[in-house]
């Protein structure tokens, strides 16, 4: 008995790292689709576009039919709800992506709550029942997961307790995960929110990772068979002074370098709230500036910089639909390129337009 328990979680390694392998192949990163309910929502009523089952299932549906998304798409994360959905003709987007060579992941945290008796601080919940839901998503096709905990910057903020509280529920759910088998995506975003500096960001973000990793440490995460999905080190929306490419590549690769233990296979960035344009540009002057030195594979897990001028294109329409795709298609691509430091500017169609 002992033995066999022995045997399955060296085959858990090994599953976990060649999902890994494949998730950070060479000019390959993820699409987060995974935007809740609520979230899809908003942003189609930002559109105009009706906030039912069937437009997201539609939205779903040719996003994740773009042809040729696998030259840049690894893995999609989805959310609950699209994981359980199908195409028109009955086929269960986790089979079309599976198909294309894209392995179908899963958001498992169910969301960042008010954390009671700390103004403005979130505590992401998703804990109870964590076990069984993975059994159910790895059975629907899932072979990874994210949970996203959110940091806000302010003057007092963030708390110890709050930083304390957000990496223990991901160390918990990092370690179900690798039970599982499924390969945690593990995702401490520090806000772009407020008028903070970019060394105000860079102290947060180094705090939060630093806490992060002692927690993965203690609750023994295999970190060879994890991925981290952070914020890059940028000045808030609101702040005087937007610092250059240059700068914010820097300042993130250093806070890494101090943060980040070299066993972490990969590094896939969240876009934030960036502009799609600079999103692939920090990427790309990472990876072009300081490739020959970093221990991780730096890629990209965006949901917004790949997916929104898309959206846009499609607004709800089906005869926009193949548009759409090619705008994806295209975002994708310049990120796939920014991931091995070949992005120019000058490649990009949204910025010629
Ligand atoms: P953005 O790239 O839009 O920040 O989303 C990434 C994500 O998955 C947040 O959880």
């Amino acid at each position: 008995m002992e033995k066999l328990k022995i045997m399955n979680k060296h085959m858990n390694k090994q599953i976990l790292t060649d999902t890994i392998a494949a998730l950070i192949a060479s000019g390959k990163g993820l699409l987060a689709m995974d935007e809740s309910v609520e979230t899809c929502n908003k942003r189609f009523a930002e559109l105009g576009i009706p906030q039912t089952e069937e437009a997201r299932r539609n939205f779903r549906e040719w996003i994740v039919t773009t042809p040729g998304l696998n030259e840049s798409i690894s893995g999609a994360i989805l959310f609950d709800e699209t994981i359980r959905q199908q195409t028109k003709d009955g086929i269960p987007f986790t089979e079309v992506l599976l198909k294309a060579g894209i392995i179908p992941g899963i958001k498992v945290d169910t969301g960042a709550k008010d954390m009671a008796g700390f103004a403005d601080e979130k505590i992401t919940e998703g804990l109870d029942g964590l076990r069984e839901r993975l059994e159910e998503y790895l059975k629907l096709g899932a072979r990874f997961a994210k949970w996203r905990a959110v940091i806000t910057i302010g003057d007092t903020i963030p708390t110890i307790a709050c930083i304390d509280a957000n990496v223990n529920a991901l160390a918990r759910y990092a370690a179900l995960c690798q039970e599982a088998g499924i390969v945690p995506v593990v995702e401490p975003e520090v806000l772009m929110d407020g008028n903070h500096t970019i060394e105000r960001c860079a102290e947060v973000t180094e705090a939060v990772l630093r806490a992060l990793f002692r927690q993965l440490y203690l609750e023994k995460i295999f970190l060879k068979a994890m991925l981290l999905k952070p914020n890059m080190v940028i000045a808030g929306k609101d702040a005087a002074i937007q610092n250059s490419i240059d700068e914010v590549a820097e300042a993130t690769v250093e806070c890494f370098l101090k943060s980040v233990p070299a066993a972490v296979p990969g590094i896939v960035f969240l876009s934030g709230g960036q502009s799609p344009q600079q999103a692939s540009e920090h990427l790309n002057a990472m990876n072009k500036t300081f490739k020959s030195r970093l221990p991780w594979a730096l890629t990209f897990s965006f949901s917004r910089a790949i997916e929104y001028p898309a959206i846009e294109i499609w607004h709800g329409q089906e005869a926009n639909a193949a548009k759409a795709q090619k705008a994806l298609y295209e975002r994708a691509k310049y990120n796939s390129a920014a991931r091995r430091g070949e992005y120019d500017a000058s490649m990009d169609k949204e910025l010629q337009a």
